[in-house]
């Protein structure tokens, strides 16, 4: 089995106020959550409160680079510049030194299918966001996720094995070291994951798709009580978390799982 470094994402999606992402942040700083040389621990924001917290006056984001906490933002564009009204720019990002950004989160992907987009096209959309944002040197954490509908009809391994390929195509082997997939059950998002049994055989799947060398995580559901069995699973680098990231306590017992 190839050594992989954790991955403890946190995804604050649009919850904060500013002034409560300033407190939240403020108490992963006084808890002691932190990065180091065996784990990455990143917080994933949007644009608008990335850009400010950036700018702040009292070196915010210094002081959480200091204890190994990194950021990326929560959606990326497909185009580098252009006229493209509302999009974000993987080339800003780049030019900010934000090192992550999230594809296809499972909030992005469905609001797309509620377009009626087929998922063919959604994943050769999510395809071409992957690849402008590995040109412009960002580390790419790719969400893949079967729906609830998908699962009822045995189709999960399938799934995943489309939106993997789909998604990945044509990233060459060297661009996948800045690649992490994210295994998000779109049901289980905001709710319970599945069993450590269907987790383990799905992240063994995946593996089996993308190699074995690429940092596969899960997300949807994870809490301080059920993540030591979760990162005890060998097919599972770490987790992406939602809910419990907006307490900082909770976010560090989950980083600390051991
Ligand atoms: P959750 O969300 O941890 O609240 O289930 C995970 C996610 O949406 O990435």
């Amino acid at each position: 089995m190839v050594k992989i470094k954790e991955f403890f994402g946190a995804n604050f999606k649009t919850n904060p106020s500013m002034n409560e992402l300033y407190k939240l942040l403020g108490s992963y700083l006084n808890d002691g959550v932190a990065g180091n040389d065996d784990r990455d621990v990143v917080v994933f924001l949007s644009g608008f409160p990335l850009g400010h917290l950036m700018n702040s006056t009292d070196d915010f984001l210094g002081r959480l680079a200091s204890k190994g906490i990194e950021f990326g933002c929560q959606k990326v564009g497909e185009f580098e510049e252009g006229s493209h009204t509302g999009e974000d720019s993987a080339l800003w990002l780049r030019g900010l030194e934000v090192p992550y950004v999230l594809v296809g989160h499972s909030e992005e992907r469905g609001s797309y299918e509620e377009l009626e987009a087929h998922k063919i096209r959604i994943d050769n959309l999510f395809n071409r966001k992957i690849k402008t944002a590995l040109e412009n040197d960002l580390n790419v954490v790719y969400c893949i996720g079967e729906s609830k509908w998908d699962r009822s009809a045995g189709m999960v391994l399938g799934v995943l094995s489309d939106q993997s390929v789909r998604g990945l195509d044509r990233v060459s082997s060297d661009k996948m070291e800045s690649v992490t997939i994210a295994y998000e059950p779109r049901w289980s998002i905001g709710g319970e994951p599945p069993t450590l049994d269907e987790i383990a055989r799905i992240h063994g799947s995946i593996k089996k798709t993308v190699g074995d060398g690429v940092r596969v995580v899960y997300g949807g559901g994870v809490n301080p009580g059920n993540i030591k069995g979760i990162m005890g699973l060998d097919c599972v680098d770490g987790v992406l978390v939602g809910g419990a990231s907006l307490d900082a306590e909770k976010f560090k017992k989950i980083v600390e799982y051991r």
